[in-house]
């Protein structure tokens, strides 16, 4: 019999189902795997008040398959702008559904242009968020177009997380998707209310991944896929134990058409895999017994969630991935498109 190994089901602490026909599409793969996830609110237009967060949670719950109703809680988040206000933060606690806020710096990323242009300008929103516990969660990369697109997380952490964390000590942060060394840095020496979330697609890659060949869509996200050196980082970061650091793939589908593209868009789809891809990185690196922490309690945890009750079993199995997935009226093309991996889930149980 081949070997497995089951885990407390996982949670995905940063997720792009996109609305509609879309979310219809690629609901289902996070859904199977995972018991919950941060939704993010980078929609057109963005979820900006707990109304809006509200009605989008309904719509998630209402496009999940019958066999999986009930096994999947869509945690919702609001998107930051400049005209956030206080009151918002309020509502968005008392709604009891909304988990966090999100910062994307205006013009950092797919569907950032209506985010902030100027964190300063967010400072009475902020102090509200740190008085009622409402996580703020950050794409952290600047926007000045002058700095090297290979720097700009660096840089965040520097110039505006840095001091934030100083002006606002008892907020709690998640810095989403860490790409760098510095990353790992910073939130290593961070008091315990600052975490950060780590993607599939930077533990698995370097930025030779973008380039092998010919120029590569596919491995385009944002933060970019950075050096060597720093995907150790992280991997040191994902495997070591240490509670801040735990799973968000930032699963960001879009159309082959708009990938595949002369001014391709930023995202990786990785939800088809997703917990497969994180063990095969974890054997890898001789650390399976460290794919329960990082991939289902600490994320719980810093949330203030309970531990999901449920688990899953992955086995050791070889299996191929599609080379295209339906996306309402495209297709997308997911991570690994017909490659093999070599861990598969192959049961969810209702009890641990
Ligand atoms: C995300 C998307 O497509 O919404 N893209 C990405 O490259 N990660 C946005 C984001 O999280 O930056
Ligand atoms: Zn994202």
């Amino acid at each position: 019999m081949s070997p497995t190994l089951r885990i407390t089901r996982p949670d995905d602490f940063h997720l792009h189902l996109r609305d509609g026909a879309q979310m219809q599409a690629v609901l289902p793969f996070s859904a199977r795997q995972f018991g919950r996830a941060i939704i993010m609110p980078n929609l057109k237009p963005p979820i900006v008040t707990t109304d809006l967060a509200l009605a989008y949670r309904q719509r998630i719950l209402a496009a999940l398959p019958d066999d999986l109703n009930n096994a999947f809680e869509p945690l919702m988040t609001l998107y930051l702008t400049d005209n956030t206000k206080p009151d918002e933060i309020i509502r968005a606690k008392d709604s009891g559904s909304v988990h966090g806020v999100k910062l994307y710096p205006a013009g950092a990323t797919t569907h950032s242009d209506a985010g902030v242009t100027d964190i300063a300008r967010c400072t009475a929103v902020l102090e509200t968020m740190q008085k009622y516990n409402m996580p703020l969660l950050i794409h952290g990369e600047v926007t000045d177009p002058q700095i090297d697109i290979f720097d700009k997380e660096k840089i965040f952490i520097d110039r505006i997380l840095s001091p934030l964390t100083r002006h606002f000590p008892e907020l709690r942060i998640v810095l989403e998707h860490i790409t760098t060394q510095d990353a790992v840095a910073f939130i290593s020496d961070a008091p315990s209310n600052i975490a950060a979330t780590i993607t599939a697609h930077h533990l698995r890659y370097n930025r030779n991944a973008l380039f092998q060949g010919g120029v590569r869509p596919h491995y385009y996200c944002l933060p970019i896929l950075k050096r060597e050196v720093h995907r150790q980082a992280l991997i040191r970061a994902a495997i070591g134990g240490n509670k801040k650091f735990f799973l968000g793939t930032d699963s960001a589908p879009h159309a082959r058409s708009l990938k595949e593209n002369s001014c391709g868009c930023a995202g990786i789809f990785t939800a088809h895999a997703a917990i497969e891809l994180y063990a095969e990185t974890f054997e890898q690196a001789g650390a399976l017994d460290k794919l329960e922490p990082f991939a289902s309690l600490n994320g719980a945890d810093f949330y203030q969630l309970p531990r999901n009750k449920t688990s899953i079993t992955l086995s050791k199995t070889d299996w191929q991935i599609p080379e295209i997935i339906h996306f309402a009226s495209d297709t997308l093309v997911p991570i690994c498109a017909g490659e093999r991996l070599s861990w598969k889930m192959t049961a969810s149980a209702q009890d641990n």
